[in-house]
This record gives structure tokens, sequence and C-alpha cells, in this order.
């Protein structure tokens, strides 16, 4: 598969894999939060999709298309542990969480992504949903949009 087709590929697996996500929690409250801004495309979608609730999202670095840049107070800059603690003390409830932070090194990726899975449910709403870019540890596994391949993309019941 080219690179090209890869981008593709995760691309629609985000924008389907959140809608799909966000009308399953729609009677549910609670924020959203994305971890990972980056180019702010995800933040964008999912501030889009849900007008009506609080979208937290993090990074270490604010370097998003300046269209994204989220508001001050939804912003936790700094180390994922960190911002997701902030979360924790905060006492947040969030309904849908979009993971995609990842350095492009799968292992690496998929040793964070299970270390920073305790923190991540001590924040999640009973009923709520996790869209993953990479395998979480701790969770309910769901199957996703039919058209998304499950080694793409990971979703979670909370
Ligand atoms: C793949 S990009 C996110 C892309 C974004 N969702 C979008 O749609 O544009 C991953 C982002 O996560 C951030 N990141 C990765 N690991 C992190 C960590 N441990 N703590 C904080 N930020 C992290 C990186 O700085 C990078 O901006």
């Amino acid at each position: 598969m080219s690179r090209l087709d890869s981008m593709l590929r995760r691309f629609t697996a985000q924008r389907d894999g959140l809608n799909w996500a966000a009308k399953l929690v729609e009677s549910h409250a609670g924020d959203g939060l994305d971890m990972g801004l980056g180019n702010g495309r995800t933040y964008d979608h999912m501030r889009e999709t849900m007008p009506d609730r609080r979208i937290w999202v993090m990074d270490r670095v604010l370097q998003c298309h300046p269209s994204c840049v989220p508001p001050e107070l939804d912003f936790l800059q700094g180390e994922a542990e960190e911002g997701l603690a902030r979360l924790v003390e905060m006492d947040a409830k969030i309904v849908l969480a979009h993971y995609d932070f990842g350095y492009g090194v799968k292992e690496e990726d998929v040793a964070e992504a299970a270390r920073l899975s305790p923190l991540i449910a001590k924040i999640m709403v009973r009923g709520g949903m996790i869209v993953s870019g990479q395998p979480l540890a701790g969770f309910d596994q769901v199957e996703g949009p039919d058209h998304i391949a499950p080694d793409r993309y990971y979703f979670y019941r909370t």
C-alpha cells in the first residue's frame, strides 16, 4: 500500500470513526477529548461534530493550523501524563476521547498507549467511547464501522 493510500485510510478511519462514536454517545453527558492536537485536524472535526460539548485537547506543543488554535482553558499543553493527571484532578467527565499520540515507532507507541490507559480510564464516563489509533489496555474493544479495518483504528466502550 502506498503511503498516500495509507494516509487516506487513516484520515478516513478518523473521520468516520469519530462520526460513528459521536452518534453512539449522543444521549450521554460529558466532554470530548482529543489526545494529540498536532495540526488540529481531528480537534477541528470533533468541535464541528459536537458543537455543544466542551472539547479538551492535549499536546506537548502548540503547532496547529491557525484556524484550529483551541481556547486557552481547553488546551492542556505538556506531556500526556501531566495533562491526563490534570483532568483527573479536575474530575473531568469525558464521553468521547480520541487517542492520536505517537512517534511512528510502533512498539513505543503501543507501549505508551498501554501506559496511559489507566489514566484515561479514570476520566471516562460509563457508556463513553474511545476512538484510538493505537491499541489501549484494559478497555472493552468493540467493532467500529464495517469499512474500517480492525488493525487500522480501535474502538472501545467504557
Ligand atoms: C499524529 S499527531 C496528532 C495529529 C492530530 N490529531 C491531527 O489530526 O492533526 C500526534 C501529536 O501528539 C503529540 N504527542 C505525542 N506524544 C505525546 C505525549 N506523550 N505527550 C504530549 N503530546 C504528545 C505530538 O506533539 C503530535 O503533535
